[in-house]
């Protein structure tokens, strides 16, 4: 079997039911207050904080309004609703019910998606986006496509934050969810689009990196 074909069978594709099992996975846990803190709490764990502090919070303006890919049950959304206006999109259906019962504020609006696109979200509208625990699992495919389709919503000089698979660490090798992804392919796809990278961590999360990256002004 070749490489590239053992690669396509392990990626994760939109359909796998990964997340949906997860869900189905934590729903057993009657404790858990919202689901994904299992992942790490950023009000506790320190290399979390340091994201929230340094790639969210830095962003927050009551006047501006953000958007997040993969809400899940709202670990990172929580702390996006100081912006005038949130959008929420998720592929799973399920998983915008499941937010939804955690977070129900006039000013939060979800929406459900195709995997890569931003159904009814105007063009130039959105000051700030977000995404953690998601893109690490994508294949390059939809990766790319997202980038395509989050230049067309990003206000000039708004920000985006993305998480993504990092594959030059052992515990992103180790994951076979973690999708084939590392800082200079990211920055090749990002580049590619005409995104000027800002900001990127590669060494505070140990199976992922960050990265913040803009539109540059025309
Ligand atoms: C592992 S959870 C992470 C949730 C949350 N961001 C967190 O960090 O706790 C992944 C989330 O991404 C969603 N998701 C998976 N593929 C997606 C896609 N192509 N577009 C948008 N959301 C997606 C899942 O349904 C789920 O809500």
């Amino acid at each position: 079997m070749s490489v590239n074909l053992l690669v396509d069978i392990l990626m994760p594709k939109l359909s796998d039911t990964l997340h949906l099992d997860m869900l189905k996975d934590a729903s057993k846990n009657k404790n858990a207050s919202l689901y994904g803190l299992h992942w790490g709490d950023p009000n506790k764990n320190m290399n979390l904080k340091f994201i929230r502090d340094n790639y969210l919070y830095r962003y927050l303006n009551p006047e501006h309004t953000a958007l997040e890919i993969g809400p899940g049950g709202g670990r990172w959304t929580r702390y996006l609703l100081s912006f005038d206006k949130v959008y929420v999109v998720d592929y799973h259906q399920e998983l915008l019910d499941e937010l939804e019962r955690n977070f129900s504020v006039p000013h939060l609006h979800a929406i459900k998606n195709n995997g890569t696109d931003f159904p009814g979200i105007e063009n130039n509208s959105i000051d700030f986006i977000f995404s953690f625990g998601v893109f690490v699992h994508l294949d390059r495919e939809i990766i790319d496509d997202y980038l395509r389709n989050m230049k067309s919503i990003l206000k000039q000089g708004g920000n985006i934050v993305i998480q993504y698979s990092d594959k030059t660490k052992k515990l992103a090798q180790a994951n076979p969810g973690f999708s084939v992804n590392n800082p200079t392919m990211m920055r090749k796809m990002v580049l590619s689009h005409g995104y000027t990278i800002l900001e990127e961590n590669l060494t505070i999360l140990k199976h992922s990196s960050i990265m913040r990256f803009t539109l540059p002004s025309t």
